[in-house]
């Protein structure tokens, strides 16, 4: 999407010890001003409150399970094979003797990939998962 329009200055009011922070932390993640800080902040805040209303969309699950606990490899790879999302990708790691990190790629109707998320994430053996949501839609 090519935007035309010239950007808008705006002033916000901000808290003396909450912009020190946040200057802080801009520093550490590396942005150079904090106008870029605050328009990916923006943008985030838009893709992650329209993500239900659109359509298709793309995701990455990262899971971090216990290989070792009876049933779970297997378990894992039947509900991917189910969903209604399709896995595009898939990367396994082992991390050590007991762990394993798994990051999918996906697509499809957001509420699909989430519950194919929550259903993955809350099986027995896996410590730790993580959804993020995206769509080629309007990321200005
Ligand atoms: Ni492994």
């Amino acid at each position: 999407m090519v935007n035309l329009k010239e950007a808008e200055r705006i002033g916000v009011s901000i808290d003396p010890d909450l912009l020190e922070r946040f200057d802080e932390k801009i520093k550490e993640k590396m942005y150079t001003n904090r106008s870029e800080a605050i328009r990916d902040l923006i943008r985030n805040f838009l893709i992650e409150n329209d993500i239900e209303k659109k359509g298709e969309v793309i995701g990455s699950l990262t899971l971090i399970y216990k290989h070792e606990v009876e049933g779970v490899s297997k378990k894992l790879v039947r509900l991917q094979h189910r969903a209604k999302s399709e896995v595009i990708s898939s990367m396994h790691m082992h991390l050590d003797e007991d762990l394993c990190m798994e990051v999918l790629a996906i697509k499809g109707e957001a509420n699909d990939i989430k519950k194919m998320s929550d259903k993955l994430t809350s099986s027995r053996g896996v410590k730790h998962g993580k959804l993020f949501l995206s769509s080629t839609d309007n990321v200005f």
